[in-house]
């Protein structure tokens, strides 16, 4: 069956690897995510948006999600799976996830001021933990697009706060903000850098927030959203074969392997995934004009997908061989 975040994380904090968050709408995208994780031997936490409930139906996607217990073990390996609503906004939706066999929620209070973010995250914590479901809680904001909500710049976690935060709501991880964003476009070119190669290199995160935030709740689980890379490669396929992307720089592997490293022990990757199929789909389109079987297309995007998560798996988070 599906389990939730606590064990996975306590493993995860100590071994210095970051379990992957990976979001999915449809069954290519699950399909690929669970491929990806039986055959790295990786834990994973499947993610359901607000988004991906209204486009693909709530009761579909979680009934596609329990058949994916059943699914690893027809794949050979019984990875551990987590079913988690991905930036709950009410307590609304989060217990209605909890009552429909959800093993893990966000309760996304970080637009709110300090105190109603304490209140609401504590009420979702205590009918989540009634129902043995963890909780992950957000302080500070990250820029760019959650949801409706657009914020220009991001307002990075306050260690100050942390652990006032996390001792009165009794959330199972905290996700912080520092320097990370939802989508392609985390920064401009003119926000970064050039390496001697000429790659695009955008301001590190700021690790020296989060090594605060560790030393005031040792140990505790960590959570990073907006970890997409943005791989070149695919925003240059998409882009050849009729695309149009704006040059988009993401986080650097490099940087998502120091912080799964420390106590950030879950990474939420979702772009990525999007860049991965929608460049595979446009390659199939425009090599075979005359393909009209959606099985032709949407095939590919999955492979591509399950490379990239193998990638990432094995290469950057270090979740590969823990299950
Ligand atoms: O944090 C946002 C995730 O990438 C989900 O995106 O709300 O468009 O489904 P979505
Ligand atoms: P990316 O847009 O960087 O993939 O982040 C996804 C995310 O944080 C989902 O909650
Ligand atoms: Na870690
Ligand atoms: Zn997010």
């Amino acid at each position: 069956g599906l389990v939730n975040s606590k064990e996975l994380f306590a493993k995860a904090v100590a071994g210095g690897y970051a379990i992957p968050a990976y979001n999915f709408n449809n069954l290519e995208q699950l399909q690929a995510i669970l491929q990806a994780c039986v055959e790295t031997k990786s834990p994973v936490i499947l993610q359901v948006s607000s988004g991906a409930r209204k486009y693909a139906n709530a009761t579909l996607l979680r009934n596609m999600a329990k058949g994916a217990t059943e699914y690893v073990k027809e794949l050979g390996y019984e990875v551990p799976i987590v079913l988690h609503l991905d930036h709950g906004d009410t307590f609304e939706i989060c217990k209605e996830c909890i009552d429909n066999g959800f093993s893990s929620v966000m309760i996304d209070g970080s637009h709110h001021p300090y105190e109603k973010n304490v209140e609401l995250t504590k009420q979702v914590v205590e009918y989540a933990h009634k129902h043995g479901v963890t909780v992950e809680g957000e302080l500070g904001v990250l820029a760019g697009v959650e949801d409706d909500v657009v914020a220009e710049e991001s307002t990075y976690t306050r260690p100050e706060e942390v652990e006032d935060f996390v001792k009165r709501t009794g959330v199972d991880s905290l996700a912080i903000s520092i320097g990370t964003s939802h989508g392609a476009h985390k920064f401009t070119p003119a926000q970064c850098t050039k390496n001697a190669d000429g790659v695009l290199v955008p301001p590190p995160l700021k690790f020296e927030i989060l090594e605060e935030i560790e030393k005031r709740i040792p140990g505790f689980p960590i959570v990073l959203h907006g970890s997409s890379s943005v791989p070149a490669e695919h925003i240059e396929t998409i882009n050849k074969y009729g695309g149009k992307l704006d040059a988009a720089v993401g986080i650097p592997e490099e940087q998502l392997r120091k912080a799964a490293a420390s106590a950030v022990c879950k990474i939420n990757i979702d772009s990525d995934g999007r860049l991965a199929m929608t460049a595979a789909i446009r390659k199939v389109m425009a090599e075979n004009p005359g393909e009209f079987d959606p099985r032709k297309y949407l095939g590919p995007a999955r492979d591509a997908l399950k490379v990239l998560y193998m990638h990432k798996n094995n290469n950057v988070l270090g979740s590969a061989g823990k299950a």
